[in-house]
């Protein structure tokens, strides 16, 4: 694990920004998987401002979301497609046929999640997989339980990850109560997994999910066996594991990520 604190949020979007842009100016066409939620939104502005500066291209790459909610069409403010057109997609020059998320409003969901797996399996690994973390320990909507699935799948939203994502709706019982999501054979697939954590509130989950027992009960602590995990936390996110560090529990920090690809 390589494990980056940064001082504020802004030099850590900053800094996973980068370590995108670095991907994509060695390898452009590139498979990238994508997160959405309050934490990617400073890091898509700042690959927004990149693309504007000419300092990368998405031209050639392609891009795989983790989820989107069951029932929200491509147009609702709250799904996960009008979030990524709105916050990266439309900014930058990516071909929209290359910008994959699952339908969650497919007539036949199971068969939307068997055709994004084969989506999935034809473009080959994803090179970086972008991924947030919710205060229960899940990544994508793969939520805790006594077991995980592998392959996309539907998954039923934990009551606490429906509460937490009520600020993106009108009324609490307008969320979703559903989501179509990769599962974590997808996600562990990638080549490099770019876990990303803001805030105090994200202290004792970051803490749980990096040092504590690898569990379904905490789907993101699975993430301890990933072989290419970066980690970047702000000093609000790390409050708990930084003393950790000092006792040698994790490899020495790191100021980058170069050398990855
Ligand atoms: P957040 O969500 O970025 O909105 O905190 C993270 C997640 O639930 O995965």
């Amino acid at each position: 694990m390589k494990l980056n604190i940064f001082a504020n949020p802004n030099l850590l979007h900053e800094a996973a920004a980068q370590t995108i842009v670095r991907l994509l100016r060695q390898k452009p066409d590139a498979v990238l998987g994508l997160a959405t939620g309050g934490t990617p939104v400073g890091i898509y502005e700042a690959l927004t401002a990149a693309v504007r500066r000419r300092e990368v291209s998405f031209a050639r790459a392609a891009s795989f979301n983790l989820d989107e909610y069951v029932g929200l069409p491509p147009d609702h403010p709250a799904s996960y497609r009008y979030y990524m057109d709105q916050h990266l997609f439309r900014h930058i020059d990516i071909p929209p046929e290359r910008t994959h998320i699952p339908d969650g409003c497919a007539a036949d969901l199971e068969r939307e999640c068997e055709r994004y797996d084969r989506l999935l399996q034809a473009a080959g690994r994803i090179d970086l997989m972008l991924l947030g973390l919710g205060h229960n320990g899940h990544i994508g909507f793969n939520e805790p339980g006594r077991a995980l699935h592998s392959k996309t799948h539907v998954a039923i939203l934990h009551p606490q990850t429906r509460e937490a994502n009520a600020r993106f709706f009108r009324t609490p019982e307008e969320v979703p109560t559903r989501a179509i999501t990769m599962g974590l054979g997808s996600i562990f697939s990638a080549r490099t997994i770019l876990l990303v954590v803001k805030g105090n509130d994200k202290a004792d989950i970051v803490h749980r999910a990096l040092t504590g027992p690898i569990t379904t009960e905490c789907p993101a602590s699975l993430l301890q066996l990933h072989p290419r995990l970066v980690v970047m936390l702000d000093e609000g996110a790390a409050a708990r594991i930084k003393c950790q560090t000092t006792q040698n529990a994790f490899h020495e920090p790191v100021d980058s990520t170069n050398g990855l690809w």
